[in-house]
């Protein structure tokens, strides 16, 4: 699965904005036809955003396309627009049961067969943003193999559970925990909520850090000013690297004399913490850095 640490939205109606986008070194970039398009300028963002997958060069960044709800009656004609120019896969929004990833997965894979496209190379991921959305958590995770990742989005849910937003967040903790278990027990990606105070950077930087404690691996961003902050947060640093290793290397020396806890800085080390010191060795790669150089 490809790496996915901050995902950029733009408004899909915004060329301006997209060749911007293109050019960030961010991860993944997703044109919007949803809640950042004015309703009269729906038509106009299919063609904007399909016109721009195929003349704008988008370097790394994976290219994806966020459609209208199953409930809009729009999602059909999105999916018919952008498809023939191929993007990298599609975010849907409030998905609230494993039929609707299903029935835009088969339209997807029509288009596979119709083009001669590798068979579930376009991905999907869900947006999680309603109360039905967490309550179904289980059956959407299960859905399809081409979902990717559930993505959490706290302001909708806000809004649909009649909860208050607060710097702290209490009001969609649960919520917020559940997607990242529900993610996690289906190996799927499990990214957070956008920051929405675009000029907060020291709120953004925490708010990602307890986003990668929780699980998380990656956030969406609204901002270019975003993406570099969480790109770094979910890029594991030469320090926390290097203590990863030693511990792998004094786990595997303590294994072959035979002891499978031991303790290191004071710290008792056994599987759980060999198996985290993996999985950060694992991000880092995906980062593109290479642990052995470090
Ligand atoms: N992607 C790419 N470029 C962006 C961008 C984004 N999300 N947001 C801003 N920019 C660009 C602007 O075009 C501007 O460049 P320019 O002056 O050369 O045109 C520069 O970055 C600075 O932008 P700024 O003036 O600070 O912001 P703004 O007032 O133009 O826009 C928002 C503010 C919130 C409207 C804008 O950031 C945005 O559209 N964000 C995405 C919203 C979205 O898609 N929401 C739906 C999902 S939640
Ligand atoms: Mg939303």
């Amino acid at each position: 699965m490809r790496i996915r640490r901050a995902l950029l939205f733009m408004p899909g109606d915004d060329r301006r904005k997209i060749e911007k986008g293109a050019v960030l070194g961010v991860d993944s970039v997703i044109m919007d036809l949803e809640d950042g398009v004015a309703l009269n300028n729906k038509v106009a963002a299919r063609s904007t955003a399909a016109t721009a997958l195929r003349e704008v060069d988008f370097g790394g960044a994976e290219k994806l396309v966020r459609l209208n709800s199953a409930a809009s009656e729009l999602e059909t004609d999105d999916l018919h627009a952008t498809l023939p120019a191929h993007p990298d896969g599609y975010v849907l929004p409030k998905v609230e049961a494993a039929w609707q990833v299903q029935e835009v997965s088969a339209q997807i894979e029509h288009a596979e067969h119709e083009h001669g496209w590798p068979l579930g190379g376009i991905r999907v991921l869900a947006i999680i943003e309603t109360a039905r959305g967490i309550m179904n958590l289980r059956e959407i995770a299960g859905s399809d193999p081409r979902l990717d990742a559930l993505i959490f989005g706290a302001e909708d849910l806000a809004g649909d559970i009649g909860a208050t937003r607060t710097p702290e967040g209490d009001e969609v903790f649960y919520a917020r925990s559940a997607v990242v278990i529900h993610a996690k027990a289906f190996r799927l990606q499990a990214i957070d909520t956008p920051c929405v105070d675009l000029n907060d950077l020291d709120g953004l930087k925490a708010q990602t850090r307890t986003a990668l404690q929780m699980g998380y691996t990656g956030k969406l961003a609204i901002h270019p000013r975003q993406v570099d902050v969480i790109q770094h947060v979910f890029t594991p640093s030469p320090e926390e690297i290097r203590r990863a290793k030693r511990l792998i290397d004094a786990h595997e020396a303590h294994q072959n004399a035979g002891t499978g806890v031991f303790e290191l800085d004071g710290k008792m080390v056994d599987m759980p913490m060999v198996r985290a010191a993996k999985t950060l060795l694992a991000r880092a790669h995906a980062a593109g850095v290479d642990p052995n150089n470090i």
